[in-house]
């Protein structure tokens, strides 16, 4: 399959880069850097990746930008910031990759758990994972060609732990390959409108 992957540099992109590598074309697209560059907040920048990528059988992102802060000081604008990238960036993705997507072919979103299993300063991505859910259950079910799409929810990653680790007490972090086979498990099998919740629970 030829897979264009968003966030290609990453470090949940690298994991996935290297999954995905081994058994597929990926071209690796990123802000500054990759074989080919986006900003997924504007969508003329979306429309002329795709034309520069050309066809291709899937999308995998794994990018987006949220702003973190108290929930009592967040701006209108620090609230844009996830909306603009995190949410609307990645359904961008989707509404402008319809073009070029190949029939059966397939989208792999990412969010986080946070929306489930909220942390301090967590308000703004919260609830950008929480919508990035209910638009991949809901534009499931109306995918023309036998499209499909998911969404990753990892858990922090051992590789991300320096950063984000005192966000999240009590919380195992796993190796960004790990959270890589939640995509391997989008792009390859068969399931659309699917959470895949890598390295936590909702009932924990
Ligand atoms: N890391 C984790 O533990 C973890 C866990 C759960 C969920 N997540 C979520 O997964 C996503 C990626 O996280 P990450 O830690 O892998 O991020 P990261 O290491 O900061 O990498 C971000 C990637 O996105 C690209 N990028 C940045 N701004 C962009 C834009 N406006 N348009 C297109 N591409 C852009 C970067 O490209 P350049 O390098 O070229 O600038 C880079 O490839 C985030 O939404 C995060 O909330 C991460």
């Amino acid at each position: 399959m030829k897979i264009i992957l968003i966030g290609a540099s990453g470090t949940l992109g690298k994991a996935v880069g290297r999954e995905l590598n081994a058994r597929h074309e990926v071209v690796h697209v990123g802000h500054s850097s990759g074989e080919f560059q986006v900003d997924i907040t504007d969508r003329k920048s979306i429309e002329r990746l795709y034309e520069k990528t050309g066809d291709f059988d899937a999308v995998v992102s794994t990018t987006g930008n949220i702003h973190f802060g108290p929930f009592d000081q967040l701006t209108p604008e620090q609230f844009e910031v996830g909306l603009r990238s995190k949410l609307m960036g990645q359904v961008n993705l989707v509404t402008s990759g319809l073009k070029r997507i190949r029939s059966g072919g397939s989208f792999t979103l990412t969010s986080g758990q946070i929306n489930d299993d909220p942390i301090r300063l967590g308000v703004s991505g919260a609830m950008v994972n929480g919508a990035l859910e209910g638009f991949v259950r809901s534009v499931a079910i109306e995918l023309p060609c036998g499209l499909r799409i998911n969404l990753v929810s990892p858990t922090v990653t051992e590789e991300s732990w320096g950063a984000f680790g005192p966000f999240f007490p009590g919380q195992k972090p796993i190796p960004a390959a790990e959270a890589a086979l939640g995509y391997a498990k989008s792009v390859e099998g068969p399931q659309t409108g699917r959470v895949y919740r890598i390295g936590w629970s909702r009932d924990q």
